[in-house]
């Protein structure tokens, strides 16, 4: 965990992706939330700005209590171990930046939620009830009796997890969150760029147009939560415990400058099947408790196997670290994101990956830094000459990374149209290598004219400073990867480290100094192994 975050001044741009549930260890579906936010945050940094990136864990109720039962252990004995274990360990290899971990057993996290849950109950938006209904503990979820499947026997499905729903009766607290419509439905109006993508904000207004019921937010028939303060014998239901982690996790209650130097979140990133909980439920919480509401909503598909969720009972056996032994983390880290567009479903496949990998990483992108350094390093002696008369070849290069830069930082910073932004800056990669196969600067070499030799020098500098270009566009999405292409350009010394270098700033042309020292450096997308079968 690189903690590059700061919260001094002002507003940190702030993201956060869901807490996970530690029933289990993480699988694609998680690791894909979670390199999207560290994408979306690193680029931010690298614009210069304060950024609180975000992620952690969720451990309280039944689901975990069962699985921890099951496995002869206490629920906080599990959670420890899977936090430990399997989660933290996962998002250091595959290297998210994130500035915090929460957990929700953490006692910065448990006192918090018990002020804020007795702050409503003390308006009088909490009040004493009872419900019956169906529940899937799989999503801790009470269903309504439309959404549900009908099993081969007859017996009730949750539409998600395809597994039988509990008829669950019981006195619990409720929310009035029946009566936060209108004021969603107005702030949904006025900020239509608060749940994304379109289809999402669709589903959520047409959700809340049909009336909303109260929430039970009380659970008294287990107490592997937090309690509820002003009766013990309850607990906080899972949902709005989990909800408010993006407020503990910056100050709230505890730290008033850092939480108003954070809060809210400009962006929280979600699977679109918790899309609710966090485009309903908890925006009429902060309502209801005055706070302010998060910028947007991002809601992503889901990856898919064999036309199914991909889930931890539906994994096909596949580990995010089956795929990076086998492709590197950064092609990993890449490939979700190029191959899909955020926001829609995606189905993984060996194929795609392997074919994606060898056509744009390790022809188009790697041989390009490798043939370029090769040419310096042959014809110069590896110190990158200075660019004589620059023209009409150059220029077209000069403006297609202007608008390599531009489409980037827009579509990747603003849009989070990762796929959009990636391709953007891949559409260099190819102009460049077609740039060379037009000069051909290895039939330049062999004129030993003055004029062949600073023609040669003008091509050479110019693949190599738009590899510096690539090299800093490239670095929130393959960090390693880049770093390895910076210290084989030599930037370093002239231009100081790669994750200072500001990705709007990246078409500035003729950055990297005439003189630098060039070295061919380690090959960046190795050739691949057979899968394994
Ligand atoms: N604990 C809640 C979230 C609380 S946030 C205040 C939860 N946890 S989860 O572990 O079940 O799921 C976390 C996220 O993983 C969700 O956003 C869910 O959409 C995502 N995914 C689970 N399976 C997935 C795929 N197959 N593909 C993409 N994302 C998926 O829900």
């Amino acid at each position: 965990m690189a903690a590059t975050g700061s919260t001094a001044g002002a507003k940190a741009y702030y993201v956060s992706t869901p807490i996970y549930y530690v029933n289990d260890a993480p699988h694609l579906g998680h690791a894909y939330t979670t390199v999207a936010g560290d994408v979306l945050t690193r680029w931010h940094r690298q614009r210069g700005e304060k950024v609180w990136y975000l992620t952690g864990t969720d451990e309280h109720g039944q689901k975990i209590m069962r699985t921890a039962e099951a496995n002869g252990v206490s629920p906080q004995e599990w959670c420890d171990r899977l936090v430990a274990d399997a989660w933290k360990p996962l998002w250091e290899h595959l290297g998210i930046a994130n500035d915090d971990f929460i957990r929700t057993t953490e006692r910065r996290h448990t006192d918090r939620v018990r002020e804020f849950v007795q702050a409503l109950y003390d308006k009088g938006e909490i009040y004493p009830g009872g419900y019956e209904g169906p529940y899937c503990v799989g999503c801790e979820e009470y269903k309504l009796p439309g959404e549900l499947l009908e099993g081969e026997g007859g017996e009730k499905l949750c539409p998600i997890h395809k597994r039988p729903v509990e008829l669950l009766k019981e006195e619990n607290y409720f929310f009035r969150l029946s009566e936060y419509g209108p004021r969603l439905l107005e702030h949904y109006e006025a900020h239509p760029e608060f749940i994304q993508p379109e289809s999402a904000r669709n589903e959520v207004v047409s959700f809340v147009r049909q009336g909303l019921t109260d929430l039970s937010i009380s659970r008294s028939t287990f107490d592997w939560g937090i309690p509820v303060p002003w009766d013990e014998r309850h607990v906080i239901y899972v949902w709005v415990d989990a909800l408010l982690n993006y407020a503990t996790a910056v100050g709230y209650g505890a730290d008033a400058e850092r939480f108003e130097g954070t809060f809210p979140a400009d962006v929280h990133l979600v699977g679109k099947d918790i899309l609710r909980f966090h485009a309903v439920i908890w925006p009429a919480m902060l309502m209801a408790n005055g706070l302010p509401l998060p910028g947007k909503i991002a809601a992503n598909g889901w990856l898919m196997v064999g036309g199914e969720k991909m889930s931890k009972s539906n994994l096909t056996g596949i580990k995010p670290q089956d795929l990076t032994s086998h492709f590197g983390v950064d092609a990993y880290r890449w490939y979700f994101l190029r191959a899909i567009a955020f926001g829609s479903d995606g189905s993984f496949s060996w194929e795609d990956f392997t074919a994606r990998y060898t056509s744009e990483l390790a022809n188009d992108y790697g041989n390009l830094a490798s043939r370029v350094a090769a040419m310096v390093g042959r014809y110069f002696g590896g110190t990158l000459p200075e660019a004589g008369t620059v023209g009409d070849a150059e220029r077209a290069l000069h403006e297609g990374l202007a608008t390599a830069v531009a489409e980037a930082d827009r579509r990747v910073g603003e849009e989070l149209d990762f796929a959009g932004g990636i391709a953007a800056v891949f559409d260099f990669v190819k102009q460049v290598n077609g740039y060379l196969t037009e000069q051909e600067p290895w039939k330049v070499a062999k004129d030993t004219s003055p004029e062949a030799r600073d023609r040669l020098a003008t091509i050479l500098y110019t693949a190599a400073e738009s590899l510096r270009a690539i090299a800093v566009l490239l670095h929130p999405v393959m960090p390693s990867t880049s770093q390895a292409l910076w210290e084989s350009l030599g930037a370093a010394p002239a231009l100081g480290e790669l994750a200072d270098q500001r990705v709007q700033d990246a078409g500035t042309w003729g950055r990297l100094p005439a003189g630098s020292t060039v070295t061919k450096g380690k090959v960046l997308f190795p050739r691949l192994e057979e899968p394994p079968a």
